[in-house]
């Protein structure tokens, strides 16, 4: 007898009830699990609800005893639901050509009545090792193209600032509080989140990032939940959404300030019931993911606005941690100059022992509007640039924080266009929608250009 934990799901569909007893039978002495339908609407239905590992259907019931329209209208009606359910279907030993047909149509065997019980209780442990690698490799597919590295990330925070926020990552890291980080672009909220999934007891389970800023709105709502085959017109397999990427790991909602109204709502019900539906299907799955939110908007300010679902921000904002701008922790501008400056130096195998004392001095008067990203890009650089084995001010090239309007005409378009996203950010409290707005821009064309300046 198997274990209830390797225990299989198997729906059986028959008219007769003493086939479905012989089967019941059968099954359950391999371990499994049974359910029975005695119509195709009632297996449908249990399909619709529930998830199988494997469905056992006749293909033909009462109302029309041979022709095997019910059976073959069955198999496909499941496969709406669940294409990746593997279904085997059952016929009279005379109708060799319907369990061909029914083969054809994407039954994965076939089932001759009176069967032989070794022969069917080896027909379905086939079917059910088949099922279990296909289901696992799908959901490999899509973990290996999300995850990343899931050690502790390095976090340098030094400065006296810091500390509450230090504070709070011990405290409520390894606990399955919501998080909700909030600051600037580019001051670390990405690293917090790692950080906070690194120690809880989450670690050794998936951490999963959806950016709420980086999606079209119609694909969104299948980023997050998933959808079935035939949902929507591109939906042609079924899709595994990244709530359930990161059942029993971590959700990393970024840029929850752009999550659209309506998908805001369907958001909040996962949170408060652990429940949610992939779209276009009506079956309800539980998941249990720690949520991690992050954002650069004033999100108070955006629910007064009506842009934002005040009850959503309770629920993820249970625990706020707040990153302080670089300028406001300029304690941190040298040990993060130097980490980064290690870190270049090696990828680009060049010999740079440190930063000269110009170099450190234009560091820590710059305004660093694009906060540690800004710094680290500007490391970067210098690193590819530098003529000597220390990092000069001039390689620094710390222009763009000094310019004014008045210098314009002496600037590249490149740095106009950087120096006017600066602007606008810094006017919008980085908020990426207004921004892109004010700027004419896409939401998208926005983010690469962040992208392409490091911001
Ligand atoms: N405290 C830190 N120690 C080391 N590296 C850091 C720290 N904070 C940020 N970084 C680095 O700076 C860069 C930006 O950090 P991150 O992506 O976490 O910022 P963010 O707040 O999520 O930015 P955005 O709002 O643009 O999404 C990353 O390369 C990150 O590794
Ligand atoms: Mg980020």
């Amino acid at each position: 007898m198997k274990t209830a934990a390797s225990q299989m799901r198997v729906l059986i569909a028959d008219d007769q009830p003493d086939v479905l007893e012989a089967l019941r039978l059968l099954l359950k002495r391999e371990g499994h699990r049974i359910e029975s339908a005695d119509s195709p609407q009632q297996a449908l239905h249990a399909v619709e609800n529930r998830d199988f590992d494997l469905a056992i259907i006749d293909l033909n019931y009462s109302r029309d005893t041979t022709s095997g329209q019910e059976g073959l209208d069955l198999l496909a009606n499941i496969q709406k639901v669940d294409s990746t359910l593997p279904v085997i279907v059952m016929t009279a030993w005379s109708s060799v050509d319907l369990a061909v047909e029914a083969m054809r149509r994407g039954a994965r065997d076939f089932i001759q009545k009176p069967w032989e019980n070794e022969r069917l209780a080896s027909i379905v442990r086939t079917q059910l090792q088949l099922s279990e690698a296909i289901r696992r490799g799908q959901r490999l597919e899509a973990e290996n193209l999300l995850l990343r590295g899931e050690n502790v990330p390095t976090m340098i925070a030094e400065a006296p600032a810091m500390r509450p926020v230090l504070d709070l990552i011990s405290r409520v890291g390894p606990s399955d509080a919501n998080v909700l980080i909030t600051g600037e672009p580019g001051t670390g909220k990405e690293v917090v989140a790692r950080t906070l999934h690194a120690i809880s007891g989450r670690a050794s389970k998936p951490m999963v990032t959806v950016n709420a800023g980086g999606l079209a709105e119609g694909v969104f709502e299948s980023e997050l939940f998933g959808h079935v085959k035939g949902a929507f017109t591109d939906a042609k397999v079924d899709r595994v959404g990244r709530f359930e990427l990161a059942d029993t790991g971590t959700l990393f909602l970024d840029e929850i300030a752009n999550v659209p109204m309506n998908l805001q709502a369907k958001l909040l019900r996962v949170l408060e019931i652990g429940e949610m539906e992939r779209v276009g299907s009506s079956k309800t799955k539980k998941v249990d993911a720690r949520v991690i939110s992050a954002t650069n908007a004033n999100l108070p300010e955006e629910v007064q606005n009506g842009r934002f679902r005040q009850d959503l921000l309770f629920r993820l904002n249970t625990i706020e941690i707040h990153i302080p701008a670089l300028r406001e922790r300029r304690e941190d501008i040298a040990p993060l100059a130097t980490h980064f400056l290690g870190m270049h130096a090696r990828r680009y195998r060049k010999n740079i022992v440190g930063f000269d004392h110009n170099a450190m001095q234009a560091m820590q008067e710059h305004p660093w509007q694009g906060n540690v990203r800004e710094l680290n890009h500007v490391v970067e650089r210098a690193v590819l640039m530098t003529q000597s084995n220390c990092v000069r001010a001039s390689d620094l090239a710390l222009r763009v924080g000094a310019m004014t309007a008045g210098r314009l005409e002496e600037m590249s378009l490149e740095d106009v266009e950087e120096f006017l996203i600066k602007k606008a950010l810094a006017r919008y409290g980085g908020n990426v929608s207004h921004t892109a707005s004010a700027l004419g821009l896409s939401r998208s064309a926005l983010y690469r250009r962040l992208q392409r300046f490091g911001l």
